[in-house]
């Protein structure tokens, strides 16, 4: 090959191979949980998120001022808050179990009941329900308008007055922000097969393989975003919280609550919707039975049996779900 044949050969391929270097080097850097939606109205940024984070963190936003979304959303703890139920002003006992907030930017719909369709709306109901922060939400703005640091933000990034709207966008901008993506497992997910120990490796298999986990909870966002009976109770007849059903009155969603995204999953005990489940090896004895077999449990639930052992390697695999936790 001449000088001018190789050269016309790198003219035609360079491009080629730098592009297909460059998209490698890329997913090997990107989260696989791919971007994130946001509304037209609500583009990130900095100081939004930042605002966010303040109002996050602030128990003014309660009626008696002394309960914040941290308060039960507590970084420490994945954004949960290590109760049974959660506890709003006045200790009034909340209805269920506090979720975490991470990787609450790909949810499809908010609440176990799987109803409210984005963070923004979502913003609302902890900030007047009576059990939770209780507010009326006349009183609270004016009451957060008169707070210069607020008011003086709104102005320059929201280009108004500290209202509503300013206060469910910088809220949902926080909340958007507040990823889990760079676990272990995220990593070994990524191709780094050595990032997780060989216990939680095989913790894995059986959680995709050996059971049927993976048909509900999907990696890498561990959830199909749909609201499932996982065959908690034989009956909801004597409880007052039916899940979906609530919502829509088909008793075919009776016991149906949004799948868990199980993201540091570890760290957010207690589990389920009413925190009745104590602890990870409670949850295997759980779906190792079988569930409780409810009329509308999903028919994947089938029992099946662990050793000691595969019980251990499973709660390393759950382990190996903990990102860092930013707030
Ligand atoms: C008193 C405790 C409490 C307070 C205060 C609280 N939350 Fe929650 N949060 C909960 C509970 C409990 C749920 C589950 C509610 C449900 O499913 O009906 C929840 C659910 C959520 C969800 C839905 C998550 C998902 O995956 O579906 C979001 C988002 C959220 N809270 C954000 C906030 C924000 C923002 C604030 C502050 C304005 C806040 N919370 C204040 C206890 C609380
Ligand atoms: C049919 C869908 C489905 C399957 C299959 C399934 N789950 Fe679940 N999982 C759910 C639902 C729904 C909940 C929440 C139920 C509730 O709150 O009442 C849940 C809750 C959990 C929780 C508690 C999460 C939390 O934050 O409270 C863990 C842990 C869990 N599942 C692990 C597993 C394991 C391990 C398997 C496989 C043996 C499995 N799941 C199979 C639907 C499913």
């Amino acid at each position: 090959m001449n000088q001018k044949q190789s050269i016309s050969i790198w003219l035609c391929f360079g491009p080629i191979l730098f592009l297909l270097f460059y998209c490698k080097s890329d997913t090997d850097t990107v989260s696989l949980l791919g971007p994130i939606s946001v509304p037209k109205d609500n583009l990130q940024t900095v100081e939004k998120i930042k605002f966010g984070k303040q109002l996050f963190f602030d128990k003014r936003l309660s009626q008696d001022n002394s309960v914040s979304c941290a308060t039960c959303h507590v970084p420490e703890l994945a954004f949960t808050d290590g109760k049974k139920l959660s506890v709003g002003i006045h200790n009034r006992l909340a209805m269920r179990n506090a979720p975490t907030l991470l990787n609450v930017a790909y949810q499809k719909t908010l609440m176990f009941d799987g109803e409210v369709p984005n963070l923004e709306m979502q913003v609302l109901v902890p900030l007047k329900d009576s059990a939770e922060m209780g507010n009326q939400m006349k009183e609270l703005i004016q009451k957060l308008r008169a707070i210069p640091k607020y008011q003086n933000q709104a102005q320059k990034i929201f280009k108004r007055d500290f209202d509503a709207y300013v206060l469910t966008r910088a809220l949902a901008s926080f909340q958007r922000y507040i990823l889990s993506d760079d676990s272990p497992f995220d990593s070994y997910f990524n191709g780094n097969k050595n990032s997780i120990s060989k216990s939680a490796e095989r913790g894995w298999i059986l959680f995709s393989e050996k059971m049927y986990c993976t048909k509900c909870h999907v990696p890498p966002h561990f959830t199909n975003f749909t609201t499932e009976n996982n065959g908690l109770y034989a009956t909801y007849e004597d409880k007052f919280d039916k899940g979906r059903f609530r919502i829509n009155g088909d008793s075919s969603e009776i016991g149906s609550f949004k799948v868990p995204v199980l993201r540091n999953i570890s760290q957010t005990a207690p589990y389920m919707h009413d925190g009745s489940i104590s602890n990870l090896t409670k949850v295997l004895d759980h779906y190792s039975k079988g569930g409780k077999g409810h009329f509308n449990q999903s028919k994947i639930i089938a029992p099946f049996t662990l050793s000691n052992q595969e019980k251990i390697d499973l709660l390393e695999f759950f382990k190996s779900l903990s990102g860092t936790v930013k707030d």
